[in-house]
């Protein structure tokens, strides 16, 4: 079956996440593998928002976070807990917002053009398992708004998918 997004990118940021999450909610299958949910979330958002240059997720195992379903140019492969953005996101279990990674103490440039990001940790039970990372090209390209939309995405992977399947994905 076919599958596409349909987005008017000349929308603001909110009319965007507003008709893109319920596009992503009725793509994911529960019932088809946790990898390939995951690798067609990476590409709606990424289809939906010119400034995101590079999506993915990293899961934890043990104290690495490790790359997962993404779009974009190749990636760290892994990352300890605490460091970097992602690690640092996942340490504390919340959002982090860097308008400008060069002010970023700790930051891993995956990609040297990379001006600014948003990770948000993927938790259930209060136990983070995970991230989801996006960045830009554009300083100062996430904000507040991103903050919910993506969050609210994160609650709704959570909620609909098997995190446990995630085992399978890190072995
Ligand atoms: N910038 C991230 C590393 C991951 S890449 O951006 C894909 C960080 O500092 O954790």
């Amino acid at each position: 079956m076919a599958e596409s997004i349909i987005i008017n990118k000349s929308n603001s940021t909110e009319e965007i996440y507003k008709a893109l999450l319920p596009q992503i909610n009725s793509l994911l299958n529960p019932n088809e593998p946790l990898i390939s949910n995951l690798s067609n979330v990476t590409a709606a958002l990424k289809d939906a928002f010119d400034k995101i240059s590079w999506v993915g997720f990293y899961f934890l195992k043990e104290a690495t976070l490790f790359l997962g379903p993404f779009q974009g140019k190749v990636a760290c492969t892994s990352i300890q807990f605490g460091k970097g953005v992602c690690g640092i996101a996942a340490e504390k279990k919340e959002t982090i917002i860097v308008e400008d990674v060069e002010k970023f103490p700790g930051h891993i440039a995956c990609d040297a053009n990379s001006k600014s990001e948003i990770v948000a940790p993927l938790t259930e039970n209060q136990k983070v398992f995970g991230v989801l990372d996006i960045d830009s090209y554009s300083l100062a390209a996430f904000n507040s708004v991103d903050k919910y939309y993506i969050e609210t995405l994160c609650k709704t992977l959570v909620k609909k998918l098997d995190f446990k399947l995630v085992k399978q994905i890190l072995s």
